[in-house]
């Protein structure tokens, strides 16, 4: 086979593989391929196989060949910006590079995600508008490029920094009424401009026949808790939004971006309940994209992997193991072209469409590669097969036939392996939860730390209170009335000494969600911490 006719079938297995993925995972269908574009070994492709995009954030001045090859989304950095392209009274103007990234992004194949409608900052002369200006922006903007792009920023950054949990004090803010002080902007007598700016978008998009999706994105809402362990009220914030706009009668929302903008800042770290959040926001029904994912390359003491590369390699993973997380978008090529580039915070070296791939590039092309779990989310609470891989750590009655032995005299076994499972490594569990009304999410990490690898793991423990587990992810977890039992996935079934392994789930509680008590490990009791 030639080598042309070769890479032309690489080309249509990866199309058929993306687009099925893509409609399995709930992902906008894109033309014909979103992985046509993008060839061989490379991000887009390897994205595309396990039905996701894998994009970046570019000005026009960056467009050399290497981008369509790699990536098979594009976000305008700054081309889209209200800033740049919002003229007199919601009109647009001066859309020459937006138009340039855009018929870039067609002529590769790649899809587009606008970037943004509604924020306070770069508005431009849509500073200070009042919500009939903002709508007249909206729908022009919208129609600018009808179907050209599959995901609109609809707003961006509406919620406060430092992990108050509140709205942005300032325009367009400022346009928001609460009717009945509650101190949220979700009823329906109050004034939001949240939900009136994606009434218009979802208006627009239904009148005009539209595929668009319309999204709501912001920082600091990627894990369940902050640096040190408090709840991450912003991350709640926003759910309360996508919650309520998302759904009946509403639904307006359909995606929702995690900019993802890792650092050193308390409540920009990675957290191993990354994906557990992910998940909260795939299972209201909307996409979740990490949609300006740059990792600062030292994250001092605040980073959950070993170094920049594998930092990226599991925060890929949290995405993949989501089937609602559809997308990842690196904001930007290279480290000296970032616009936080003393972070190199990139996958790429060099510059000027020459590009040296890093370690990170290639943790996350492998994890990429790995593809979504088989499966990763069990929503029957009852699964059918409850063995571990390896069944000899939760196995007490030894399979070595020495008992049997007529010289019971010696009763070391000769098989050393079915050892008393007390004996089994020791253990420290982190148990984190994010609890609303009736129901929470938990992250769990066991830290194996004992001097012996763990090889299989039942991590067992008891309610003081009522709660139910209703679904899980990364573990197999059954319950009988206060007694719970979480079997491995394969894919952590191995804990080195030392190492970790997480997993989470779902649950339901009346009165108060108390904290599980008696843990264990194999049947050897852990500490909590
Ligand atoms: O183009 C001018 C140039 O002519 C001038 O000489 C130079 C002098 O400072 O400025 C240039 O404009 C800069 C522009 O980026 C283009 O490089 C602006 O000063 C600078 O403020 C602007 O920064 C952008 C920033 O948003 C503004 O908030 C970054 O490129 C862009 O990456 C960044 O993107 C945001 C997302 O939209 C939202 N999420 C956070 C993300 C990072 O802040």
């Amino acid at each position: 086979m030639s080598r042309r006719s070769n890479r032309s079938r690489i080309r249509s297995t990866v199309i058929v593989l993306s687009t099925a993925a893509l409609v399995a995972a709930g992902a906008a269908t894109v033309s014909t391929s979103i992985a046509e574009a993008a060839t061989g070994d490379s991000l887009g492709v390897a994205a595309s196989k396990a039905g996701m995009f894998f994009g970046v954030a570019a000005s026009p001045g960056r467009l050399s060949s290497f981008v369509g090859q790699e990536f098979t989304q594009l976000t305008p950095e700054n081309e889209m910006k209200p800033e740049t392209i919002a003229g007199s009274g919601g009109s647009i103007q001066n859309t020459g590079n937006a138009d340039t990234l855009v018929n870039y992004a067609q002529n590769n194949n790649m899809i587009v995600r606008g970037h943004t409608m509604v924020w306070y900052s770069q508005a431009g002369s849509l500073q200070g508008a009042n919500q009939s200006t903002l709508n007249n922006f909206i729908k022009n903007a919208l129609l600018k490029w009808g179907n050209k792009i599959t995901y609109w920023d609809v707003v961006n950054e509406s919620l406060d920094d430092n992990n108050s949990g509140k709205r942005r004090n300032q325009w367009p803010h400022t346009l928001d009424k609460d009717s009945n002080n509650d101190g949220d902007f979700l009823d329906d007598a109050d004034t939001d401009y949240i939900r009136d700016s994606f009434k218009q978008a979802r208006q627009v998009v239904q009148s005009n026949n539209l595929k668009t999706k319309l999204c709501i994105n912001d920082y600091d809402i990627e894990g369940l808790t902050v640096k040190g362990g408090g709840k991450n009220n912003k991350a709640d914030a926003m759910y309360d939004i996508v919650k309520k706009y998302s759904q009946a009668p509403y639904k307006y929302i359909d995606c929702v971006g995690f900019q993802s903008h890792f650092n050193d800042n308390p409540n920009s770290i990675i957290t191993n309940d990354l994906e557990a959040n992910i998940r909260r926001f795939g299972e209201l029904g909307v996409e979740v994209h990490l949609s300006e994912l740059d990792i600062d390359d030292d994250l001092s003491n605040n980073d959950i992997g070993t170094g920049q590369a594998d930092n990226y390699r599991k925060v890929v993973r949290a995405c993949l193991n989501v089937p609602k997380c559809t997308g990842i978008t690196v904001w930007g090529i290279s480290d000296s072209e970032s616009w936080r580039s003393s972070e190199r915070g990139l996958l790429f070296t060099g510059g000027n469409g020459s590009y040296q791939k890093k370690a990170a590039y290639t943790a996350v092309l492998n994890e990429l590669k790995k593809g979504r779990p088989t499966d990763p989310t069990p929503t029957d609470p009852t699964p059918t097969d409850p063995t571990p891989t390896d069944p000899t750590p939760t196995d007490p009655t030894p399979t070595d036939p020495t008992p049997t032995d007529p010289t019971p005299t010696d009763p070391t076994p000769t098989d050393p392996t079915p050892t008393d499972p007390t004996d089994e490594a020791a253990c420290r569990i982190s148990y984190t939860d994010n609890t609303w009304n009736s129901g929470f999410t938990a992250a769990v990490t066991i830290s194996n730390t004992g001097d012996t690898p763990v090889s299989g793991w039942t991590l067992a423990w008891t309610w003081p209170g009522n709660q139910k587990i209703t679904s899980s992810w990364n573990a197999t977890v059954t319950q009988s009335g206060s007694a719970v039992t979480a079997r491995n996935a394969g894919h952590n079934a191995a804990i080195t000494a030392g190492g970790t392994a997480s997993f989470g789930f779902q649950g339901s509680y009346s009165g108060t969600n108390t904290t599980p008590e008696n843990f264990t490990l194999n049947g050897s009791a852990c500490t909590v911490s």
